[in-house]
């Protein structure tokens, strides 16, 4: 399965497929597990340096919808199919002391698998930017290949962390500023979709040294309310606050913001993420331009694998080869990005009367 290599922001995979940054690679040995089961790469469970801790309840549901009375829920019925993740998660619990030797020791059991660390620390003041440092620098001396820098979560209070910040170009700008000063090797930048600016967002951080902005975490969201219990369906003491969903819901929205980036910056990287369950949504996102792709909801429902999708990643790298060898490819590189001159404005595509063609031609 040669072809499955990909080079992507200078980076060797022995394929494209990866685990987002979430519970699936929370742990040292979910990520070895994972590395066994075929996955070409990593991002690690966001790490920082503020103490963590979770709410009292449940971090993720998985809602599911029916052909039957098709609404979405995450109550046990028969005949379901995913419909989505929603979790208000925070980053890692885990201090950086206690990942720095099991991250050296996951790079010296696997070298050649890729291992991106993602980052988080505030922003607004000399402190927070070397917070960005000290993680950056650390998680690069026991070897990791790549920082992914967390400019997405949904669910942070903090005013000066998370999705908070991705709409403030200068903060961007500040914190790869930071980072780029301090560590050598790609850094990716993860935005949240939620924003009017993701274009500017993005150009803020190609411009000051991104080598791939990774896209989408996840969208903002409440959980739904029973009608007959009047409770959510997530909730602690009664309340909830707005958290993040994932999985095969957004990956229409993931797929408009990737086409976004792509179409304004055709030569630069992105990682495609949001919706990923097999090879079909995949190949979505490389025809948009995504030249590496993330996994997180539908790993995470694979029953029996440890919740690393030993079996998602064997059917992705089967699937992928399939269709490049039955197509003649030699690699993604040959078809990522076809569909970028097909998104148009609405006024350049053809009216019923015909009074006028975009023109473009569907025939191939
Ligand atoms: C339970 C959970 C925890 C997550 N934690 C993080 C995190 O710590 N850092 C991060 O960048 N993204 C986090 N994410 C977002 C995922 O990495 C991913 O961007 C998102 O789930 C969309 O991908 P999917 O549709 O394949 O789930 C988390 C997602 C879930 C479901």
């Amino acid at each position: 399965m040669e072809k499955l290599a990909t080079t992507f922001t200078g980076l060797n995979f022995v394929n494209p497929f990866i685990l987002a940054s979430a519970p699936p690679t929370e742990s040292k040995r979910k990520i070895m597990r994972a590395f066994d089961a075929g996955w070409g790469g990593v991002v690690t469970k966001t790490i920082g340096l503020h103490p963590v801790e979770n709410v009292a309840g449940p971090k993720t549901i998985y809602q599911r919808a029916s052909d039957i009375k098709p609404y979405v829920s995450r109550m046990k019925r028969k005949d379901t199919v995913s419909h989505s993740s929603w979790n208000w998660e925070l980053i890692s619990d885990q201090p950086l002391d206690i990942w720095l030797p099991d991250l050296k020791e996951i790079k010296a059991n696997y070298p050649d698998r890729m291992v991106i660390a993602s980052i988080m620390a505030g922003a607004g003041n000399d402190d927070e930017m070397e917070n960005w440092r000290k993680l950056a620098s650390a998680c690069v001396d026991v070897g990791c290949d790549a920082i992914e820098l967390n400019m997405s979560c949904p669910h942070m209070d903090r005013k000066d962390m998370g999705a908070n910040i991705a709409n403030d170009e200068d903060i961007i700008r500040s914190i790869l500023n930071a980072v780029t000063g301090a560590v050598d090797v790609p850094i990716w930048v993860k935005l949240t979709p939620s924003t009017a600016k993701l274009v500017d967002a993005a150009g803020a951080a190609y411009e000051a040294g991104a080598s791939s902005i990774s896209l989408c975490n996840t969208f903002p969201s409440l959980p739904l309310m029973d009608p007959e219990t009047m409770k959510f369906e997530v909730e602690v003491d009664g309340l909830v606050t707005s958290g993040g969903l994932g999985g095969l819901a957004i990956l229409h929205q993931a797929l408009q913001r990737v086409s976004d980036i792509s179409k304004a910056f055709p030569d630069r990287a992105i990682s495609g993420i949001g919706g990923i369950r097999g090879f079909r949504e995949a190949f979505n996102f490389i025809v948009h331009g995504a030249g590496n792709l993330q996994v997180c909801t539908a790993a995470m429902e694979e029953k029996g694998s440890g919740g690393v999708g030993v079996d998602l990643i064997r059917e992705l790298k089967h699937d992928l080869n399939d269709f490049l060898e039955r197509k003649g490819y030699s690699s993604i590189e040959e078809f990522r990005g076809v569909a970028r001159e097909r998104i148009v404005e609405h006024s350049k595509v053809r009216r019923k009367s015909g009074s006028y063609n975009g023109g473009y031609s569907l025939a191939s």
